[in-house]
């Protein structure tokens, strides 16, 4: 991953791209529980693709710091108090995710095991439709490379 500055709208498109990948994975993760009752998957493949997915999502969220952040700060006002919701929505999604990784690593039975999943699952997605509505936005992160103001007359 590099650190080069990137323009807003390649920021947008590059998270909006790793969401859809987040998304992707937790379809295959789903589709791994409900097919653990068959043989087919066994309950320590599904604890390793959401180890997997613990993973990806850290370099998810630093990529969103590194990009997302500065260029939502510029973007307008409200920049600063938007940065540090978003910051603080990191540091508790952090929270959150390690301990669903934790239950999902050391559930008993196959019930628990779904039940930590669809937890997990349920948290990613609501947490990409605020993103999107929120910060992933074309208001946001938009090239301004002329001010708005200079045609202004
Ligand atoms: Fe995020
Ligand atoms: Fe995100």
């Amino acid at each position: 991953m590099s650190d080069k500055p990137l323009m807003p709208s390649e920021v947008r498109r590059k998270v909006l791209s790793q969401h859809r990948e987040i998304e992707q994975m937790l379809s295959e993760l789903e589709a791994g529980v409900a097919r653990l009752g068959e043989g087919g998957v066994d309950a320590e493949q599904v604890k390793r693709a959401a180890y997997a997915l613990r993973g990806i999502l850290e370099l998810h969220m630093n990529f969103e710091e590194l990009h997302m952040l500065p260029a939502i700060t510029e973007a307008d006002g409200f920049g600063p108090e938007r940065a540090r919701h978003l910051n603080t929505e990191h540091q508790e999604q952090r929270k959150q995710l390690d301990l669903l990784v934790d239950t999902i690593r050391e559930a008993s039975s196959i019930d628990d095991l779904a039940g930590s999943v669809a937890k997990l699952a349920q948290m990613l997605r609501d947490d990409i439709e605020e993103e999107e509505r929120e910060y992933v936005t074309d208001k946001l992160l938009r090239d301004n490379i002329i001010p708005t103001d200079t045609f202004g007359g």
